[in-house]
C-alpha cells in the first residue's frame, strides 16, 4: 500500500532550482516545528483524528444501530461540513451510488448532501425523499451557520408536521461538544449528537464524525480510512525534507509561487472517483492560505480543480500556453491498465483501429503521462501523486497528506491556516440583513456602502 509523490518535473529551467531546494530543508524544519508547537499547545486537533479511537467508536456504534433502518441519509451542512462527505461518497462508493438499486447498494442507504440553500434544489430533494425512511445529519462545527440552520429549520418543520414527537428520531447532530445552538437543542430534546472536537476546524474535519458518520452509514470502511491517515501521519512525523511527503509538496508549491510566480495550483486527478476530492482540496487550500499579512500584503495560492482526461479538452490549453503562473499536481491511480478492454474493430479505419487491443485504463494513464511530459517540455512545472488504488486506506492517506501540507504551507506563507477572517464580513452583513439579533450595526454598515445593493 503506498502513496508516492514524483516531483521531478518541478525542477525545470526557470522553476525550482537545486539551490532553492537545498535551502528549503531548514525552512521545512521551521514550519514543521511551528506546526508541532501549536499541536503541543492543544491546537490543530486534525493531527490526532486518525488515532482518535473514542470518536471512531462513537461513529461506528451509531452507524451500527442505524443499520437497515434508513433508505436515505441527508447531510445538512456547507463548506467543510459538506465537501468531505461528498468527496468520500464519490471516491469510495460505486459510480452513481444514489441511482443504484437497494441490492447493488447492499442495503446501504443513499447519501444526499445539501451543501447550499438554493430553494429549488432543496425543495426538489425533499419532495423525492421517503421521509419515514430518511435520516438527517445536521453537521455544523459552530452550530450557527445560517445556511445549515435554515436547512435544518426547513427539514425540522417537515419532520414535526409528519411525525410530531417522533421527529427527533430522524435527526442526528454533528457539532462542537459544548458550543453553538445545536448542542443545547440536542440535550433538551434527546437528539443523538456526535462530536467535532473543539480544536478541529471545519475544513480539517473530514476525519472526525463530519466525514466518518456519513461514510460509515453508507458502508464505507472508516477504520481503514483512519488507518491510511495514521500511516501518513507517521510518514510526516519529523520535519525532514527528504522523508516528509506533505512537507515536500508544501515546500515545492511555495517555492514555485514565492520564487517563480506560479501561484495557481491545479489539482488534476486522472480518476473519476477523485473528481469531488479536487473540490475538497480547493476549499482546504484556498480558505486556509488566502490571507492578509500583518503588513497589509495579500498572499495565497489560487487552487483550481481539474479532471483528466476530460480537461485535456478544456483547461489544459491554458495550462500549456497561458500565463506561466501555474503548477499542476496530477493524481494517478496505479494498476488499472487491464481495465476496460477496447475491442479491435474497424480494422480498415486506421484512426480507430490503433486503439483496438488496448484498454481504457491504459489510455487514461498514457494520457496523463503524455500531458505531464508535454507540460514539462514547455517549462510548466508539475508533480504526480500516485495511489496504488482508490480505497479507504489510500483516500485516508491522501486526506492527511493534503491537510498536513496545508498546515506547513500556512507557515511558509506566514499565515494562520486555521482561521477564515475574510468570510466573516459577508456573514455579518447577511446576518444584519436577515435580522439576527446583535448584528444591527452590520446591517447599517452594509446599508451605508456606496454601491451596495441595499434594496
Ligand atoms: O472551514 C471552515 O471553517 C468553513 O468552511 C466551515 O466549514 C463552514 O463555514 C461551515 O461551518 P460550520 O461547520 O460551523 O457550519
Amino acid at each position: 500500500m503506498a502513496l508516492s509523490l514524483d516531483f521531478t518535473n518541478m525542477f525545470l529551467p526557470g522553476v525550482v532550482t537545486d539551490a532553492e531546494w537545498s535551502e528549503s530543508a531548514g525552512r521545512l524544519r521551521g514550519a514543521h516545528d511551528a506546526v508541532m508547537e501549536r499541536h503541543a499547545r492543544g491546537e490543530l486537533g486534525f493531527i490526532d483524528l486518525p488515532e482518535d479511537q473514542a470518536l471512531l467508536e462513537q461513529t461506528t456504534r451509531y452507524a451500527e444501530r442505524a443499520r437497515g433502518r434508513w433508505t436515505d441519509v441527508v447531510v445538512l451542512g456547507i463548506g467543510g461540513s459538506a465537501l468531505g462527505p461528498i468527496a468520500l461518497r464519490t471516491a469510495l462508493r460505486p459510480f452513481g451510488w444514489n441511482g443504484l438499486s437497494d441490492e447493488a447498494r447492499a442495503g446501504n442507504p443513499r447519501l444526499h448532501v445539501l451543501d447550499n440553500v438554493d430553494p429549488d434544489t432543496i425543495t426538489a430533494t425533499l419532495a423525492t425523499l421517503p421521509l419515514d425512511r430518511t435520516l438527517f445529519l445536521v453537521i455544523s462545527k459552530s452550530g450557527g451557520t445560517a445556511e445549515t440552520m435554515a436547512q435544518y429549520l426547513l427539514v425540522r418543520g417537515a419532520l414535526d408536521a409528519r411525525f410530531g414527537a417522533r421527529a427527533v428520531e430522524h435527526l442526528v447532530f454533528v457539532t462542537d461538544p459544548a458550543k453553538g445552538s445545536l448542542r443545547p437543542i440536542a440535550t433538551r430534546e434527546s437528539i443523538a449528537a456526535l462530536d467535532i472536537p473543539a480544536n478541529v476546524g471545519g475544513r480539517f474535519s473530514v476525519l472526525s464524525p463530519v466525514g466518518l458518520l456519513p461514510a460509515a452509514l453508507i458502508g464505507i470502511d472508516v477504520t481503514a480510512l483512519l488507518a491510511g491517515a495514521a500511516d501518513m501521519r507517521r510518514r510526516c512525523v519529523d520535519g525532514d525534507l527528504a522523508t516528509n511527503p506533505a512537507g515536500t509538496f508544501a515546500v515545492l508549491q511555495w517555492l514555485a509561487h514565492a520564487r517563480h510566480g506560479r501561484g495557481i495550483h491545479v489539482l488534476m486527478p486522472y480518476a473519476d472517483p477523485l473528481r469531488d476530492f479536487a473540490a475538497w482540496f480547493v476549499q482546504l487550500w484556498a480558505e486556509s492560505l488566502g490571507k492578509i499579512l500583518p503588513d497589509g500584503t495579500s498572499v495565497g495560492p489560487t487552487p483550481v480543480p481539474a479532471l483528466g482526461a476530460t480537461d485535456q479538452h478544456s483547461q489544459v490549453q491554458l495550462f500549456m500556453e497561458g500565463p506561466a503562473d501555474k503548477t499542476v499536481t496530477f493524481v494517478a491511480v496505479a494498476g488499472r491498465e487491464a481495465r476496460g478492454p477496447i475491442p479491435a474493430l474497424h480494422a480498415d479505419v486506421p484512426d480507430l483501429a490503433y486503439l483496438g487491443g488496448h484498454t481504457l485504463g491504459e489510455l487514461l494513464e498514457i494520457e496523463r503521462r503524455a500531458t505531464a511530459g508535454a507540460l514539462a517540455a514547455r517549462g510548466r512545472p508539475n508533480m504526480t501523486l500516485t495511489l496504488d488504488t482508490v480505497d479507504p486506506w489510500h483516500v485516508g492517506a491522501l486526506i492527511q497528506f493534503l491537510e498536513l501540507a496545508t498546515a506547513y504551507a500556512g507557515e511558509l506563507y506566514g499565515v494562520n491556516a486555521f482561521d477564515q477572517p475574510g468570510v466573516e464580513l459577508g456573514k455579518r452583513f447577511t446576518y444584519g440583513m436577515m435580522g439576527r439579533p446583535g448584528f444591527e450595526a452590520a446591517r447599517d454598515e452594509f446599508a451605508a456602502l456606496p454601491q451596495s445593493d441595499a434594496s
